[in-house]
């Protein structure tokens, strides 16, 4: 059972960021007893209020959040209460007689994690118990003021079984034991850090425990536990190696400490999003914990580590320091993955993150800011909160927070996050105090840089350049303008990172008027904050071709008339990494939508050559790593293909984009083959980085040279998916098979799911494998969708299959018939009624229906409209798809 829109007569209403008003009570403390059961958990509390009188009058009553709880008891200081001291509705308790300003109140309620299929609050996977409460899920384990700032100290004692549940866990540390009469057990665990009641964390299982420790930096050892099924204790090396490195780098690099004596991972196989970082006990999706080289591939590896990263860096950004309400969610995670995306940079490589980063971040979140569910990284608004664990809160968050380093320096930045935790460890915050911090550590003024917090959509940035021969001046004039969805837009602060790049393909110095050319820096931050404004550079003694926004340094789209001759020119040569990369995007992408409008009408397609001989270039230049190469040879996808037109026709984008593809791989055959050759590690697989670069390009060259399916790569093909002794090579290969219809491509199928049926995250794979190959139309998705490994319980099978082909085969989801957007909308409608919050993720991809010509647009809108009639909707997907249709 889920909380329906049918509960209430009329639709759900949106909170709003602007009524935020402190807590009507504090509490202090909190006890906490659960006895776990199969058939139903007992929970009890004792929690310890004070009345906030700034807020509420002396004697009005106390109201509890609670979802799906059955009331047992309840009683104030000791005193049980009568049937008219307290009420209960399906969401609020209401306690009348309170004997003053502080009292104890305890409650009992009845949960039932064992049919709790939503995968908020107490659940179970694979046997064992957990729970999960972010944004709001302590409220469906017992009464309380479920909002984050409310902060105390827990006290929690766990009993159950002890052969089934031999491991009982909570956050902080374990301070009892004891053995309970029928074979049970209990164990008491108190977290001595004040927290929100989204950070509690319980897990109890039959689990291995794979241990290590740490030494911090000033000598205190703290213990790292690593708890995962039996079967995956083989899985583990990684995950702890990950953690680590992670506790060592935000000593090195941000001076913070690991402040409790235990830190503890629990793998879960059933799991929401991808991990939590609750004080002490993390629980994350098992996809993020476990790798094995034979099971995991180079990039499960990265992400294991980035997402290890992430929720221990959350222990400062985040727990120590958390959120005043859920509308400030960007201040902890916007920080947060901007913390792990400078991690991964350090351990990997800075250009090839960038580059992977603004890639995703170009297709994903663009494009929700583009579309009906656009919001500020700081929302004003929200029916659901889980709606809006967003890429606009993420990534852009990450990108606005990255501004601030941009504009201040690393050191500065350092001097702002060290003001940071001085002012307000231990509180729940704003995004506000967080930019003040900022502007006072360093003496800034930093009143404009709110803009980013307050507008959606993503802002145009438009270069003009002028070289002036005889004057040697550059002028470079740069203008902001709104996105067509923010009609509130005012100019924001934005740091535009800048270079010339000289004939020779050397930087040129930067000088303003009486600087020395020679002398001048190469590469400057220009700070627009203006509408329009331009800069003059002296001193440029022959034409230059700009780079502008080097390393990505704002999150806009940037506009600016430029030859395909300039692009290639900055393709082949420009000192920035990232520009490098984009000007060959640029370029591919001009190609691209000329050549989808000429499919569009149904004209024959050619290609530049010169595009060609650019590509070839980047594939011989000895100067880039196989990682860089492999980028560059990336063709923009679908996504931000159709962001650049209205009315798109997905079929004519497809025939573009494969018809580029295939000409590549023909005329780029020899050197693909070769570079595959130099490239491909030799000997027993290794993790450096060189390898990794070196499979990277070597798969990426097998998977250009096999679009044109011809018999010998084919052939390579297989030969690598045999030999294959990690799982990159292997489903790279397997990648590359199943394109092309033919026995090729089933008994590799079938080769691969014999030898993993078993592991659950390598059957992802398979499922996600062939649901984004060219052949997997809707008939070969409903093949799948009964499969009998298929399940709608476990979300990350659900997005293999389902979240896959709708946001990743754009052929069949697109198909014309409108088949791909009823099976979606099915599955929608099926998950709702299991799990909101997975069917509200898998629902939008429904949402650009807008953007799509006809019939695409009238046959997307239909399935939303089938979706809102389902009676008893949950909240979750009522929000997507009514700001979709409104
Ligand atoms: N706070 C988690 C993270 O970013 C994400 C999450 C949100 C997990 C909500 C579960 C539920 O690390
Ligand atoms: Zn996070």
């Amino acid at each position: 059972m889920t909380v329906t829109t049918s509960d209430t007569a009329s639709a759900p209403q949106p909170k709003y960021r602007k009524d935020y008003q402190a807590p009507g009570f504090w509490i202090h403390e909190v006890e906490l007893w659960f006895d776990l059961g199969a058939d139903g958990t007992t929970v009890r509390s004792s929690i310890r209020f004070e009345r906030n009188a700034a807020v509420t009058e002396p004697g009005s009553p106390l109201v509890l959040m609670g979802e799906e709880l059955e009331t047992l008891r309840v009683s104030v200081d000791g005193k049980e209460l009568g049937a008219s001291g307290w009420s209960a509705t399906a969401t609020e308790l209401t306690v009348r007689d309170l004997p003053g300003d502080s009292f104890t109140l305890e409650t009992e309620v009845r949960i039932h994690p064992e049919s709790n299929t939503a995968l908020s609050g107490l659940y179970r996977s694979s046997g064992n118990f957990c729970t999960q409460c972010e944004a709001e899920g302590f409220r469906r384990i017992t009464w309380f003021l479920d909002r984050p700032d409310v902060m105390a100290t827990y006290r929690v004692t766990v009993t159950a079984d002890k052969t089934k549940y031999p491991m009982l866990l909570s956050n902080g540390n374990r301070i009892e034991e004891r053995e309970e009469e029928g074979g049970r057990h209990s164990v008491v665990w108190e977290d001595p850090f004040k927290k929100p009641s989204y950070l509690f964390a319980l897990v109890a299982g039959d689990l291995h425990c794979h241990r290590g420790t740490f030494e911090t930096m000033t000598g205190r050892t703290i213990d790292l536990e690593i708890y995962v099924e039996h079967k995956d204790a083989d899985k583990c090396d990684h995950a702890l190696g990950s953690l680590q490195r992670s506790m060592k780098w935000d000593e090195e690099t941000f001076g913070l400490e690991y402040d409790l004596d235990l830190y503890m991972i629990v793998a879960v196989s059933d799991f929401n999003m991808g991990a939590m970082e609750n004080k002490g006990l993390n629980v994350f999706n098992s996809k993020y914990v476990l790798a094995r080289t034979d099971t995991a591939s180079d990039a499960d590896f990265e992400a294991v580590e980035a997402v290890i990263a992430h929720e221990y860096f959350h222990n400062w950004t985040g727990n120590r320091v958390t959120c005043r309400d859920w509308f400030q969610l960007t201040l902890k995670e916007g920080l947060t993955v901007y913390r792990d995306a400078r991690f991964t940079a350090d351990k990997t490589s800075e250009a090839v993150k960038r580059i992977d980063d603004v890639q995703g971040l170009r297709a994903h979140q663009f494009a929700e800011d583009s579309g009906p569910m656009a919001h500020p990284i700081r929302p004003e608004q929200y029916i659901e909160m889980n709606n809006f664990y967003t890429s606009t809160v993420y990534e852009k968050g990450a990108e606005v927070i990255r501004m601030y380093e941009t504009l201040l320096g690393r050191d500065g930045f350092r001097k702002g996050m060290d003001l940071y935790f001085e002012r307000h460890d231990g509180q729940a915050v704003t995004c506000d105090d967080f930019r003040a911090a900022m502007a006072d550590a360093n003496g800034r003024d930093l009143d404009q840089f709110e803009r980013w917090y307050l507008q959606k959509g993503t802002p145009t940035l438009k270069a003009v350049g002028c070289y002036d021969e005889p004057n040697q001046t550059y002028t470079l004039e740069l203008t902001q303008s709104a996105p067509e969805n923010e009609p509130h837009f005012e100019p924001t602060h934005m740091p535009v990172s800048f270079g010339l790049v000289g004939p020779t393909g050397a930087d040129m110095g930067l000088a303003f008027e009486g600087e020395d050319a020679s002398k001048a820096p190469t590469n400057r931050v220009l700070e627009l904050r203006e509408m329009t404004q331009t800069w003059t550079f002296h001193g440029v003694c022959a034409r230059p071709v700009p780079s502008v926004l080097r390393g990505f340094s704002a999150p806009v789209n940037l506009e600016m008339e430029r030859s395909q001759e300039d692009l290639a020119f900055l393709f082949a040569h420009d000192s920035d990494s990232f520009n490098r990369w984009d000007a060959g995007q640029t370029l591919f992408k001009g190609v691209l939508l000329a050549l989808a409008d000429r499919a569009a009408k149904g004209e024959a397609l050619t290609l530049d050559p010169a595009v060609v001989e650019a590509v070839r270039n980047l594939l011989n230049d000895e100067s880039l790593d196989g990682s860089l190469k492999s980028q560059a040879m990336s063709l923009p996808g679908f996504s931000v293909l159709s962001q650049a037109r209205t009315h798109v026709n997905p079929a004519a984008l497809i025939e573009a984009r494969d018809f580029v593809i295939e000409t590549l791989s023909r005329e780029l055959r020899g050197d693909l083959l070769a570079q595959r050759k130099a490239a491909r590690p030799t000997g027993a697989y290794r993790a450096d980085k060189e390898s990794i670069h070196g499979r990277r390009l070597a798969n990426a060259a097998l998977g250009l040279l096999s679009a044109t399916g011809e018999d010998d790569i084919i052939e390579m093909a297989e030969e690598q998916f045999a030999a294959a002794d990690n799982m990159t090579d292997s489903q790279a290969a397997l990648g590359c098979l199943v394109q092309i219809p033919g026995s090729h491509r089933t008994q590799a199928l079938q080769a691969f799911y014999e030898r993993w049926s078993g592991d659950a995250l390598v059957m992802d794979k398979w499922f996600a494998i062939q649901a984004m190959s060219r052949p997997f139309d809707v008939a070969a998705y409903e093949l799948l969708r009964a499969h009998k490994n298929f399940t709608m319980e476990n979300p990350n099978r659900v997005r293999s299959l389902v979240g896959v082909f709708a946001m990743q085969n754009f052929r069949g989801f697109h198909a014309q018939d409108g088949s791909g957007y009823r099976a979606v909308a099915d599955a929608v409608l099926e998950l709702d009624s299991l799990n909101p919050q997975v069917a509200s993720r898998m629902v939008r991809a429904l949402n650009p229906w807008k953007q799509f010509a006809a019939p695409w647009s009238d046959l997307m809108k239909a399935q939303l409209e089938r979706i809102r009639e389902k009676k008893g909707l949950s909240k979750d997907v009522f929000e997507i798809v009514s700001s979709a249709l409104g």
